[in-house]
């Protein structure tokens, strides 16, 4: 394997993703329309790599693109095949991701996520590329809070960004029925990505208004937001604040690295994985961690709970752990400190 697609490469866990793809090796190529990120992350990515002195210039190539638009996608296979760098996977990221907006916007969450898959699997055939690693959720589940989820678990999302996700996953699935010697396929359900990397260079920068529990912790230890609402304080966990797996940004990129290498050398399949850490951390731990971790005070207060949310999600990750030869072995306490060092660097984000 020497040259891999990354679609949707600037954004968050893309340009974690493709540090990890350029430190070991790979060519790449990168689409994105810049719809949620901006040029300056592949920059970054490329200042962290000169830094350790390996050379980037050549090994990656940034293509604005839109996955919606067919030609699009196949310019960047005509472009590999130009320089005689056959696109051999594809990490497929692009995507939409946000809960809410899908509920205001169904149209789009669907056709970006659904339509653009479509369009990068008629490519992918086209130019005979079948080995495909795709962005998918533990969002698909049908929460239950009293143990682990694994992948056998019900899938039943109750939002249309979750329904993307599992329409996609089984769209996969199908193409794979329709031609099982060919294709291999992993779906890999993240649970809740956050952190950045150690250096700094790169993180999280979201863009519009933020839901997520990660940026709005940094952003009130930055005094760019008074206190944090806790959505709620009465659910069935240890502290009865939400409990989450929160996996380091550095150790999802690498589970997509170990999931590349595993589809290869294995025989043709569809699969889904869980990457998660197996650890679940309260909303008022996690506030805790962050406070004595980097000295600062995240002050907040508790509101009601919010809908759609659920007391605990955390992953089952003993598939992801016995075939990908993938750990986590990043801890909350990492989390805290690189996504406060990433913040510390850049306060207004990229
Ligand atoms: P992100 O928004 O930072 O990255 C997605 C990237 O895709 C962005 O750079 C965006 O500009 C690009 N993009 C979107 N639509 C596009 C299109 N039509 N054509 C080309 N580029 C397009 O999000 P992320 O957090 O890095 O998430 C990456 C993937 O992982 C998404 O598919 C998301 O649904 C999935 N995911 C994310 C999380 C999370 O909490 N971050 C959790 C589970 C799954
Ligand atoms: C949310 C999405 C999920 C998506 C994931 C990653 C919902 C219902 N779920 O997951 O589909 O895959 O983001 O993008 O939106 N919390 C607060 N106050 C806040 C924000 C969050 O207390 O202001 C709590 C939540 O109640 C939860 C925890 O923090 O217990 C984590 O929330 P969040 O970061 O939004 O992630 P999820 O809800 O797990």
């Amino acid at each position: 394997m020497k040259s891999i697609l990354v679609t949707g490469g600037a954004g968050f866990i893309g340009s974690h993703t493709c540090l990890v793809l350029l430190e070991n090796g790979l060519d790449i190529f990168v689409i994105d329309s810049f719809i949620n990120s901006s040029q300056i992350s592949i920059e970054k990515v490329c200042l962290v790599l000169k830094n350790v002195n390996v050379d980037v210039e050549s090994k990656i190539h940034l293509i604005k693109g839109d996955i919606k638009v067919k030609s699009d996608i196949e310019k960047v296979f005509q472009i590999s095949q130009k320089l005689n760098k056959k696109i051999e996977a594809v990490i497929h990221f692009a995507g939409l991701k946000s809960v809410s907006d899908s509920i205001l916007e169904p149209i789009s969450y669907w056709e970006n996520n659904v339509l653009g898959t479509i369009n990068l699997c008629r490519t992918m055939e086209k130019f005979d590329c079948k080995n495909l690693v795709f962005s998918s959720s533990a969002t698909v589940y049908k929460a239950k809070s009293n143990r682990l989820l694994n992948e056998n678990d019900l899938c039943e999302p109750i939002n249309p960004y979750g329904h993307t996700k599992l329409t996609v996953e089984r769209i996969l699935h199908h193409l794979f029925n329709s031609k099982k010697s060919e294709w291999r396929i992993a779906c890999l359900r993240y649970f809740n990505p956050v952190g950045a990397h150690e250096s700094g260079y790169i993180g999280e920068n979201p863009l519009g208004k933020i839901y997520n529990i990660y940026p709005q912790i940094t952003r009130v230890a930055m005094g760019k937001q008074s206190e944090i609402k806790i959505f709620g304080s009465d659910w069935q966990t240890k502290d009865g604040t939400g409990v989450r797996d929160y996996i380091h940004v550095m150790d999802l990129a690498e589970g997509h690295l170990s999931a590349l290498i595993y589809l290869t050398e294995e025989k043709p399949q569809f699969i889904t994985i869980n990457l998660g850490t197996g650890i679940g951390t309260s909303v008022l731990e996690f506030i805790r961690i962050f406070e004595k971790v980097n000295n600062v005070e995240v002050p907040f207060s508790f509101e009601n709970r919010r809908i759609g949310d659920n007391a605990s999600v955390v992953a089952d990750n003993s598939l992801a752990k016995s075939i990908l030869n993938w750990l986590p072995t990043r801890n909350i306490e990492d989390i805290c400190k690189d996504g406060w060092n990433w913040q510390l660097k850049n306060p207004n984000g990229y």
